[in-house]
């Protein structure tokens, strides 16, 4: 073969996926659920370009996600830009934009695609979708219960229960307080220090002892790291560090969550310090309780000082970004996906080439009648269209031969059943509805 007779392949690149019409009615169900559920706690949608100045993360991302995974080149302008790798820097320049103007707090939902250049596996690809929900503009945790409200209720809605999901809670200042206040590590020893504790669940022991021995932790201080990371609440509260502002602003968060019973979703879980340089107080993760499928689903936090980067204001804000594909992977792990109602609800057959008129026009009935119709338009062997019909999963398929044309009837066929009625055509609409609804 010449290299002009190769095809090019039909596969999409590397990490990203194609959404076929089944694919995609699934995307819509889960994103209108996600979008319903900040809808009903008073979020509005938002969304940015694609494109950012490469400087909008270069500062605060974090060095993995700028290093190593970010997608980024000159345009033709010789601007250097960066395709979004998360969406929170732009809302955080949005807000900014118009911090003077809107009355606070600003409640925000979008579902962005992002781009992130990471070795494809489960639960991971290079284009994700992720829902994000941010409150700007209070410094109370009771802007972080509210932002873990309405991560749990997404949960709730989408059909998990509290045996199958756990959000798991930290906060930075109180983390970073221990390092520097009590275990008195300087800036760049607590930095490595963190980067160790997020890897912990993803490295041996081993590997884990030596990246903090390496970031200048004596055993007694690992020891010392590792009780405060495992404490639960029982101890919690008697620990020094926990009489920090962080450790304050952690026992109000859960006296709410406990006083509105949310405190069955979560935990406390000092180990969680999320990748992302920018927060700064509460930080979780929600985590599949699955025993196959342990891992973060998503995650979110504080961040007070992001808006500040655009404008001379400093605006806090909180949120959680959620990714459709771990999300996907969870509601398949509980057999949780929905079987979603057919996307055609009825296909009008063609009788013959005469019949097509009457077709068009009872077809354009049923679609006022607010039906989603399909009609055959070219002249096909009856057995072969309703062939059709059940190879695309149409419920019921109806027609009109000259002789319904004639008395002003049309004959139904439910297509699961195999139930078959004649009826004056104007009657067919209570008739498909009612079997739409066994379907
Ligand atoms: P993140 O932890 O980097 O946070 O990502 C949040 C979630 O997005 C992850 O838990 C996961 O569900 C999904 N995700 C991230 N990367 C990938 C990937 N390569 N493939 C599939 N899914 C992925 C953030 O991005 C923050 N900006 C979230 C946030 C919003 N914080 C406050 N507001």
């Amino acid at each position: 073969m010449t290299r002009q007779d190769q095809k090019l392949s039909t596969k999409p690149y590397k990490g990203t996926r194609d959404f076929y019409p089944e694919d995609m009615r699934l995307r819509n169900w889960l994103f209108n659920t996600m979008r319903k559920t900040a809808r009903n706690f008073g979020y509005e949608e938002y969304d940015g370009p694609m494109l950012e100045r490469f400087e909008v993360y270069a500062a605060k991302s974090g060095e993995e996600l700028v290093n190593e995974q970010l997608y980024h080149f000159k345009d033709l302008g010789n601007r250097h830009v960066a395709i979004r790798p998360e969406m929170t820097p732009t809302v955080a320049r949005m807000v900014a934009a118009v911090i003077h103007q809107i009355p606070r707090p600003i409640r925000w939902f979008s579902l962005p695609n992002l781009w992130r250049y990471e070795r494809p596996q489960r639960g991971r690809l290079r284009e994700h979708w992720q829902f994000n929900v941010d409150i700007f503009g209070l410094d109370t945790v009771l802007a972080d219960f509210e932002i873990i409200d309405v991560a749990v209720s997404i949960m709730l809605s989408l059909g998990a229960s509290s045996k199958e999901f756990q959000i798991r809670i930290s906060n930075r200042r109180l983390l970073n307080h221990f390092l520097a206040e009590i275990l008195t590590l300087n800036q760049e020893q607590r930095n490595a220090v963190c980067k160790a504790i997020d890897k912990r669940e993803k490295i041996t022991r081993d590997v884990y002892t030596h990246m903090l021995t390496e970031s200048g932790l004596t055993p007694e201080k690992i020891d010392r790291l590792e009780k405060i990371l495992d404490l639960d609440w029982n101890d919690a509260e008697n620990h020094p560090a926990f009489e920090s502002r962080g450790g304050k602003e952690l026992h109000d968060l859960f006296s709410q969550l406990r006083r509105s019973g949310l405190d069955q979703y979560c935990k406390l879980d000092l180990s969680i310090v999320r990748g992302l340089d920018y927060y700064t107080g509460t930080v979780f993760e929600m985590y599949d309780l699955h025993p196959e499928n342990r891992r973060a689903l998503f995650g979110g936090g504080r961040y007070d000082d992001l808006v500040s980067m655009f404008c001379n204001d400093s605006l806090p804000g909180v949120g959680f970004g959620m990714g459709d594909v771990t999300i996907q992977d969870f509601l398949t792990t509980h057999r949780l996906l929905p079987d979603l109602p057919p996307p055609i609800e009825v296909f009008v057959a063609l009788y013959d080439a005469t019949c097509l008129e009457q077709s068009l026009t009872f077809s354009r009935q049923l679609r006022e009648a607010g039906l989603r119709v399909t009609v055959q338009l070219e002249p096909m062997k009856l057995g072969k269209q309703y062939k059709q019909a059940d190879q695309r999963n149409i419920p019921i398929v109806a027609i009109q031969g000259p002789d319904e044309i004639q008395a002003g009837t049309v004959t139904l066929k439910h297509m699961i059943s195999g139930e078959q009625v004649v009826l004056p055509s104007d009657q067919s609409e209570a008739t498909i509805r009612g079997w739409l609804k066994s379907v």
